[in-house]
């Protein structure tokens, strides 16, 4: 079925909508497809090959939808994927399609925020290890110094809706030590993975009072209304009637029933089989 041209946003699993969250708040006029490929989540600790390969699928099928440009919401596909997509594929392709990731856009502003120049990274394993926050950091803020954590248990705390357990406070002091023991200079912490606002009170908690703990939802959606600001061929195919579609690789009464802790209102979700 072709849907009108919408923006399409893609995470691995709910993460992605509290970067949706901030794009409708901010551009509320556009029409927003989201996709979750639940079915295969977490990304976090497959090997670049599966996630490229997973991301591309998705990314097809946002195409097969009409979309014209289609933001990774997910950290781990935008470390392993994006960069084959947009070099390899998209030409392949073709019709004018773009995809973007959420690491450019966060690591252009990020260096910004620290005023010791020593930024704390907290990340799921698979975005740690491909180092793209380092590599894009140091090209904008040559100066700033990154120390990186993974938090290979966070993602699916978050999934499984067990945060707001005490049995969550083990594991998430247990990484935020291991990224401060690094250096005692850090005065900012980013969220490098779209679940972790859903951690933010606990994260808070058994983090010192003076470091700033940084989301990235406001970032991407400052940054895509810039993008179809200097983009007008691009803005051009994205319908603006307000419609936000919700679809889902596994059961979508699931979806249904997590996703509002993510997005802050209930969404009706339809579910979508991908050929693995
Ligand atoms: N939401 C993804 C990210 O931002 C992580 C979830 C996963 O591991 O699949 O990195």
């Amino acid at each position: 079925m072709q849907h009108k041209k919408a923006i399409g946003v893609f995470d691995s699993g709910y993460g992605g909508l509290t970067v949706l969250k901030e794009m409708v708040k901010l551009l509320p006029q556009y029409n927003f497809i989201y996709l979750g490929d639940n079915s295969r989540a977490p990304y976090g600790n497959r090997s670049f090959d599966t996630v490229y390969r997973y991301t591309l699928q998705c990314a097809n099928w946002f195409f097969e939808q009409n979309c014209s440009l289609v933001i990774l919401a997910c950290n781990t596909a935008s470390a392993k994927a994006l960069r084959s997509i947009q070099q390899n594929d998209l030409p392949k392709i073709g019709g004018n399609k773009r995809i973007l990731g959420v690491i450019r856009p966060t690591t252009k502003l990020i260096g910004n925020y620290s005023t010791s120049k020593h930024l704390g990274i907290l990340a799921t394993n698979g975005t740690v290890t491909s180092n793209s926050y380092p590599i894009e950091i140091e090209k904008f803020f040559p100066y700033v110094k990154v120390f990186q954590q993974s938090c290979p248990l966070w993602v699916p705390l978050v999934e499984n809706a067990e945060m707001n357990n005490t049995g969550s406070d083990f594991f998430i002091k247990k990484y935020i030590d291991q990224l401060l023991a690094q250096s005692s200079l850090i005065d900012v912490i980013l969220l490098a993975c779209t679940h972790y606002p859903l951690l933010y009170d606990k994260i808070r908690k058994y983090t010192p009072e003076n470091i700033q703990i940084v989301s990235q939802g406001e970032i991407i959606a400052k940054s895509l209304a810039d993008y179809l600001q200097r983009h007008p061929e691009i803005e051009n195919n994205c319908d603006k009637n307000g419609e936000r579609l919700f679809f889902t690789t596994d059961s979508s009464a699931d979806f249904d029933k997590h996703a509002q802790l993510f997005y802050g209102e209930a969404v009706k979700s339809s579910s979508i089989c991908l050929q693995s």
